[in-house]
């Protein structure tokens, strides 16, 4: 028996950083997937190939441990599968270890919720697999449980689009993820560079910074506040060139917060010089990826964003999770 399940990856729109403090933000998920493929294997190991990226590891579900030859980022995929895979065996008696092959267009740890989406697409297969049924809801939660367990703090807004796609606003404190209906396409470019920091090491730069500056950095997220009820409101009206400008202003803030580098602000000026109406970095920063909003422009952003960078067209992905 062959199951197949895919989910995909994100991109934030609005708030990464100032939603660490409690104020909203806006994200979709995006047309890239992590599709985890499982069968019947022969050793007590689980064994798992990442085929797009040339890497294999070894699961003990038993001792919760893994084995792999990979980089330090790469490894990364392995405690996810891992994690997702003992959530899941934990409702079972299985015994034998099973064939994995983790296919995946995102690029990882570039902000564009890979993990997330190796997370659900993980948990979506396992389950199908040994015949439980579970909701959207259960795999959300769970997902975000495997995240928090594996990467120590995490917003609910990776695992959010990877399981059900769309649009979402997250409201204030994470109180409510709130379905945005956007049922117009969003042309976007999204370029990505290596990322020198992970997250953690980001997010930590922005509260020193909070800590020495706070009569000055705490107006600036509150201005990231406004920005996303502002944007909220704008995305509903589909007004393109309002939403352009909202996302240029919250690129200068999240530069004012120090997480911008010499290539992704030459990546989102590029963009707006060839006609994207807004760019910014999306995620963490500090390397990692920028968003452009291009409608009538997506060729052209591409086709110069491609001669510096890596980059790619994306568009909201509206499918969830899926399994087949
Ligand atoms: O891990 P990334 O690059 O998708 O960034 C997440 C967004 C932050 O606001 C910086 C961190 C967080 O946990 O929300």
């Amino acid at each position: 028996m062959q199951i197949r399940a895919r989910a995909p990856g994100k991109a934030i729109l609005f708030g990464e950083h100032s939603v660490v403090y409690g104020k909203p933000a806006i994200a979709v998920a995006i047309n890239r997937f992590a599709q985890v493929e499982v069968g019947e294997g022969t050793d007590p190991e689980t064994h798992v190939d990442v085929a797009p990226l040339g890497i294999e590891g070894y699961l003990d579900t038993e001792e919760e441990t893994y084995r792999c030859h990979a980089n330090q980022l790469e490894t990364g995929i392995f405690k996810y599968v891992l994690k997702a895979l003992t959530t899941i065996e934990k409702e079972t008696d299985h015994t034998t270890g099973l064939n994995v092959t983790v296919d995946i267009d995102i690029p990882i740890a570039s902000g564009l919720g890979s993990s997330a989406a190796i997370t659900v697409a993980s948990l979506a297969a396992f389950a199908r697999y040994h015949q439980i049924e579970f909701e959207k809801e259960e795999i959300a939660q769970l997902a975000h449980r495997v995240e928090l367990d594996v990467q120590g703090a995490a917003s609910p807004i990776d695992t959010t689009l990877s399981t059900y796609g769309g649009a979402i606003y997250l409201s204030k404190d994470a109180e409510e993820v709130i379905q945005l209906p956007v049922d117009y396409n969003l042309p976007l470019v999204i370029g990505h560079t290596p990322r020198e920091g992970n997250t953690a090491k980001l997010v930590k730069s922005v509260r020193i910074k909070k800590e020495k500056y706070p009569s000055i950095i705490d107006p600036v997220l509150k201005s990231m506040e406004e920005l996303a009820a502002e944007a909220r409101k704008t995305l509903l009206a589909k007004d393109e060139k309002r939403l352009g400008e909202l996302m240029n202003i919250n690129h200068g803030l999240l530069d004012a917060l120090g997480v911008n580098t010499p290539e992704l602000s030459r990546m989102v000026y590029l963009a707006r010089e060839k006609g994207a109406l807004g760019a910014k970095i999306t995620g963490a920063g500090g390397g990692g990826s920028i968003i452009a909003y291009c409608p009538g422009k997506v060729d052209e952003v591409l086709h110069e964003l491609e001669k510096i960078e890596q980059a790619f067209p994306a568009q909201i992905s509206r499918e969830g999770v899926k399994t087949k």
